[in-house]
């Protein structure tokens, strides 16, 4: 396994170089364009690291899976889907096309954007202090260990320049498709996005989703099966059925380059971060990693 992850490492390093580090946060900008790491946690529970694995990252998008299962957990199935969709999309990440289109006026699904505004708006708690603390110890707790850190620039960087979404956010008050403070609620998404850990960590989230529902901690069976469809159905944007034929797993793509894969069939969680994007927001060297990997090892699930 060891020489098969610094195989597979080795082949895709020179693809960082054409892709391209996010810049819409400034503070992302800053990342190691070159930078390709992996972490790989199998059916055993035994881990497999190769490549830059030191390096610490938010989780981004990543986070919206965390947002979704908490919200679930804090509204029922009908809280949620009553006011976010289950449709996977055809439009980048961050459209706001559909928002206006779309007859129903809701989200498509909490994955894109405007959903996962709405979604984590359905976080419980008293103020954005005490709903961001139940996220976040949620993501420790699946994570199970003391990989999960916040980080405060990458917040910062994100809530003075993240006008669009404010405008998906205000947007979204307009339509009844959420309630409340908007700057609240976007304060609490960009905390969520600045969470910050390692491959180690991402792995170790990964493989939690992997295992069966009876695993600790004990998550709802329910959850973690609508969790995973989301990931497999909608985790990659606007590249989501490529990847599904690619690579044939869930996963969840976020724009400092990590992407979170779990192989339910072989209980493998698998971490990986390279900062360098592809048009669509993935990272392109993380996304053939995943491609070389599944076919190597058999991960896909059909
Ligand atoms: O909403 C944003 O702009 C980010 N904080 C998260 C988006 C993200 O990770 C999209 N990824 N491809």
């Amino acid at each position: 396994m060891q020489a098969t992850l610094e195989a597979i490492i080795a082949q895709n390093r020179a693809l960082t170089a054409q892709g391209r580090v996010a810049t819409y946060i400034p503070e992302l900008a800053m990342s190691d364009a070159d930078a390709i790491g992996i972490c790989l946690i199998d059916g055993e529970g035994k881990t497999y690291l190769a490549g830059d694995t030191d390096i610490r990252f938010t989780l981004q998008s990543v986070s919206k899976v965390f947002a979704l299962m908490l919200a679930l957990e804090d509204q029922g199935f009908d809280g949620v889907f009553d006011r976010i969709g289950m449709e996977p999309t055809g439009d980048a990440f961050n459209s706001i096309v559909k928002l206006e289109t779309f007859s129903s006026l809701r989200p498509l699904n909490p994955m894109i954007n405007a959903g996962a505004i709405a979604t984590t708006a359905l976080i419980k708690g008293n103020s954005v202090a005490e709903r961001f603390e139940r996220l976040y110890s949620y993501i420790k707790a699946i994570a199970g260990n003391e990989r999960i850190r916040f980080n405060e620039r990458v917040y910062k960087s994100e809530k003075a320049t993240g006008d669009r979404n404010r405008a998906i956010g205000y947007f979204l008050r307009d339509v009844g498709a959420i309630d409340g403070d908007v700057e609240e609620v976007l304060d609490l998404y960009f905390r969520q996005c600045s969470i910050e850990t390692d491959v180690v960590g991402l792995a170790t989230l990964a493989r939690r989703l992997a295992l069966g529902p009876d695993a600790e901690p004990q998550l709802s069976p329910e959850v973690l099966r609508i969790a995973r469809t989301f990931m497999y159905t909608c985790g990659m944007y606007n590249a989501t059925g490529e990847f599904a034929v690619k690579v044939g797993i869930p996963a969840k793509s976020g724009v400092s380059g990590a992407i979170m894969a779990t192989a339910p069939r072989q209980q493998m969680g698998i971490g990986v971060i390279a900062p360098a994007l592809d048009e669509k927001g993935n990272s392109i060297a993380g996304v053939q990693v995943l491609a070389d990997l599944s076919r190597r090892l058999h991960l896909s699930i059909f």
